[in-house]
C-alpha cells in the first residue's frame, strides 16, 4: 500500500474507533467548538500538539509555525490569536517551544537562509535581548536549550503586547503560559513564566486597553 492510501485507510479506522465509543461523535463535533486553550507551537513533525497533551478534537485551538513565533506583523498568527481570544473565548494561551528546534538552531548560525532570514531574525532578536546571559553559557548545547526557553518567553511577551490578551486578562483573567517540550524524554516542561510580573513591567509601554 502506498503512503497516501495508508493515510485514507488510517482515517477509516479512526472513524470506526470514534463511532464505536459514541455513535454521535461526529454529529457532536459538527455542532461547534468551545476550546479552553489556544496552543502556539512549532511546525516540527515530532511535536504533535494533541498527542503530547493527550487532548481530543475540540479541546485546543492550534497554530503552528517554524520556531513557534508570535510575530507582531504576521497576520496569520495575529488572526488566530484574535479569533481564539475574542470569539472562542479561550482562557489559556500557550506558547510551546521544544529542545532540538531546527529554527532556533539555524538562528544561532551565520547562514543565509533565504526567505527564512526575516523569520529567523525574530529569534536573533531574542538572542540580542538576552545576549549577556546566553554568552555566559559556555556549553553550546546548554546555550541552545536556553535560547529555546528564552524564545518561548519572548513570544509570550509578544502575546501580552496585544490588545486581545490585555483585554481578556482584565475581563476574565486569561492566562499566558510558556512551555517547552523535551524531545529526549517526551516531557512537557512548564517554564512557569511570571505572567503577572511581565505584564506589570511592560504595560507602561505596551498598554492598549
Ligand atoms: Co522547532
Amino acid at each position: 500500500m502506498n503512503k497516501i492510501d495508508k493515510i485514507f485507510e488510517n482515517n477509516k479506522k479512526w472513524i470506526a474507533e470514534k463511532l464505536a465509543i459514541n455513535e454521535d461523535y461526529f454529529e457532536n463535533l459538527a455542532k461547534g467548538q468551545q476550546p479552553e486553550f489556544l496552543y502556539i507551537g512549532c511546525s516540527d513533525s515530532r511535536v504533535t500538539a494533541e498527542d503530547l497533551m493527550g487532548v481530543q478534537p475540540g479541546e485546543v485551538f492550534i497554530h503552528r509555525n517554524i520556531a513557534n513565533l508570535v510575530n507582531n506583523v504576521d497576520l496569520n498568527v495575529m488572526s488566530v490569536i484574535n479569533y481564539a481570544i475574542r470569539h472562542l473565548k479561550v482562557n489559556h494561551v500557550v506558547v510551546c517551544g521544544h529542545y532540538n528546534c531546527g529554527g532556533v538552531k539555524a538562528a544561532m548560525q551565520p547562514v543565509d537562509m533565504g526567505i527564512l532570514n526575516p523569520w529567523l531574525r525574530n529569534i536573533r532578536d531574542v538572542y540580542r535581548t538576552h545576549k549577556d546571559e546566553l554568552n555566559n553559557i559556555k556549553d553550546e548545547d546548554a546555550r541552545y536549550k536556553r535560547l529555546v526557553e528564552l524564545n518561548v518567553q519572548e513570544q509570550c511577551v509578544n502575546l501580552i503586547k496585544t490588545a486581545a490578551v490585555q483585554e481578556a486578562y482584565k475581563d476574565r483573567g486569561l492566562m499566558v503560559h510558556g512551555w517547552v517540550f523535551d524531545i529526549h524524554s517526551g516531557k512537557l516542561i512548564d517554564l512557569k513564566i511570571d505572567f503577572d510580573n511581565i505584564l506589570k513591567n511592560i504595560m507602561e509601554i505596551y498598554k492598549l486597553y
